[in-house]
């Protein structure tokens, strides 16, 4: 067996500093693909290769996150409040971590970002393509999107998911149109879908295979 990373290559670092700026990659999909482990295994290693790297996630801890993150306790916003609460966290997130470490020239890895808001939001009736407008209004482009892909099924299995049978029916077809939301991204240039099936090793140099493949 090779080994289970691609090298470090020369081409890595003059790609990052040829932008003129930091490098800057979005891990999004639907829970229960392990988008976090990944995000947190890509950083680990980006930064073993010498980089400086910033990892982050959304919602975060801030004040709007914290308001998203309690309704899923207290009772779920209405729509247009949940909306807006996720667009004033990133708004802030972007004004105070996202921008300055890509201008300081760092990698930014991010754990959900406005293709979840797309996904999530568009499956609670707003329009994916409207959603995306209103962001990157304010919001930078990732130069890579990275999405964790896994069907339906294997991804409740994987956290576990039980409950009444109406209510996993209900978050089966919800997770579905937020999979399909996400899916429709995978024709753009700076989109890369993953197969996450097999093991965290397995998908783990899936991920580093196609950021290195972007770089150079
Ligand atoms: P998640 O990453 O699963 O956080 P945790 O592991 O702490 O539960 O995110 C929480 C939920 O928020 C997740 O179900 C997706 C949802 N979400 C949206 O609905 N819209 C968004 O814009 C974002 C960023 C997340």
């Amino acid at each position: 067996m090779g080994p289970s990373f691609p090298p470090n290559t020369p081409q890595f670092a003059s790609a990052s500093i040829a932008t003129g700026r930091g490098l800057f990659i979005v891990i999004e999909g639907i829970d229960g693909t392990g988008k976090s482990t990944q995000a947190q295994r890509l950083g680990e290693w980006l930064a073993s290769q010498g980089h400086e790297v910033v990892l982050s996630r959304e919602p975060t801890a801030g004040p709007w996150g914290k308001k998203v993150r309690e309704s899923a306790a207290t009772g779920r916003l209405s729509p247009e409040n949940e909306l807006q609460y996720f667009l004033n966290d990133r708004r802030q997130h972007v004004e105070e971590l996202i921008a300055p470490s890509l201008a300081a020239g760092k990698v930014v890895i991010l754990d959900r970002y406005y293709f979840s808001t797309m996904a999530y939001q568009g499956a609670r009736g707003f329009d994916p393509t409207e959603i995306r407008r209103k962001n990157e209004e304010f919001a930078p482009v990732p130069d890579l999107l990275l999405i964790m892909d896994l069907d339906v099924d294997a991804a409740l299995e994987r956290i576990g998911a039980r409950g009444d049978t109406a209510n996993e029916f209900e978050k089966r077809e919800n997770l579905e149109r937020c999979r399909e939301i996400f899916l429709s991204l995978k024709d753009e240039s700076f989109v890369r879908v993953i197969d996450t099936r097999g093991t965290l090793d397995e998908v783990a140099a899936r991920v580093r295979e196609v950021v290195v493949r972007h770089l150079v």
